[in-house]
Formats: C-alpha cells, structure tokens, sequence
C-alpha cells in the first residue's frame, strides 16, 4: 500500500483537531485559558515531579496543546535559559524530543529482538518498527530544514508521517496479536508529535 496516500487525510484530521482545541482554549479570553491549563495541571499526579515556578509563556503554549504535561515534561529541562519562550523555540525542543525518544524505542526495540522470545512474531514486529523509528530519525534533518525556511505545509507532512510510522509499528503487534512491548515509548512519541503538529498549525505564523 502506497502510504502516502494517506498523508493528506492526517493533515486534514490533525488541522480539525487542533482547530477544535484551540476554539475551546480561546474562549473567552487568555487569562481563562491559563487558568484552565493550571487546574488540568493540579490533578495530575505528574505534576509533582514539575518545577513549580514554571514560565507562564510556556504554561500558557503547552496549556494550548492536547497533551499539556507531555509538552511540560519534555520541554522543561532542556529549555535554554536565556531563549526566548516562543512557539517557535518549543518547537524546536519538541522535534530534538521526538528525536531522542525515537533513538530510546530503537534501543529498547533492539534489546527486545535479543531476548529469546515466546513468540516466534516478536522479532519480525520489532524489526518493522525499527524500520518505521529509522524513519523518523531519518527525517529530523528535513524537519529542521522545513522550520528555518518557514515551510509548514513540508513540516505537517513530515509530523503526519512520523505520526503514521509510529501507528504503524503499534499496529503491527496488535495483527500479531502480542502485547506490545514498547506501548508506552510509542504512546508519549504519539503525544508529543500531536503537540508539535498544533503548536506548528495554530501557534506559529510562519
Ligand atoms: C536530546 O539528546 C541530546 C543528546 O543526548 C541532549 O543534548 C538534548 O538535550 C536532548 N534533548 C531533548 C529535548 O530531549
């Protein structure tokens, strides 16, 4: 199957999700936004492991995303002091995120195809899905290419098709019918790429 095909409906769904969430998040006014973020950001328990002093710029952008705690956790301890707090600037932590976590599932992935397996599917899942993060390693350099020339129709389509590998690899434990060892890596990849896809579609003015 030509996946390419399906790049065009993933942009299409990601710019209606992320036009609904920030629909939500813009009524009525910005300080209701912050707020609103705030107590999402009590409830949970990960709360606790955040810096309590955390930049209302980055509060207010990672508030405005579908995954605020992921945003919060990825970005925070690899902000550069004296940046800026833009869009643009998380961003660009985000990819480096999405990048590093990518080069985690690859190790984790290799570590699981050694193991003497129980199921003889097990390696040939792990070894799509070592292609699929190959990918999306590979495509880092376009990603940040795609940024500094303004390019956002380049840049959604390479977050989609990250987004589709990781998808991809899940989806080839679930035909296999095996518990997938790497659920929670692929699930926060999902997270922190359907962040960087709002934060490039509705916060960036390229
Ligand atoms: C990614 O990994 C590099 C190298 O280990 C590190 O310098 C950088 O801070 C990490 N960035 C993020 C956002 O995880």
């Amino acid at each position: 199957m030509d996946m390419k095909h399906l790049i065009p409906i993933f942009v299409i769904f990601f710019f209606f999700m992320s036009t609904t969430s920030a629909s939500v998040a813009l009524a009525p006014s910005s300080s209701d936004t912050q707020s609103f973020s705030f107590s999402k950001l009590e409830g949970d328990q990960t709360f606790s492991i955040l810096p309590t002093d955390v930049d209302p710029k980055l509060q207010k952008i990672c508030g405005e995303t579908d995954y605020p705690i992921e945003c919060l956790t990825t970005t925070v301890p690899f902000l550069d002091e004296n940046g800026a707090i833009i869009p643009v600037s998380i961003l660009k932590v985000e990819i480096d995120a999405i990048h590093n976590k990518t080069k985690e599932a690859i190790d984790k992935a290799y570590e699981f195809s050694m193991n003497p397996s129980t199921s003889r599917l097990l390696p040939l899942c792990l070894k799509t899905c070592i292609n699929n993060y190959n990918a999306i390693v590979e495509s880092k350099q376009r990603i940040v290419d795609a940024i500094s020339i303004g390019d956002a129709n380049e840049l959604s389509m390479e977050l989609s098709h990250n987004m589709e590998h990781v998808f991809a690899c899940e989806d080839e434990f679930k035909e296999a019918k095996i518990k997938s060892p790497i659920a929670e890596l692929n699930s926060l990849l999902v997270k922190i790429i359907t962040n960087s896809l709002t934060i490039c579609v509705d916060m960036i003015k390229f």
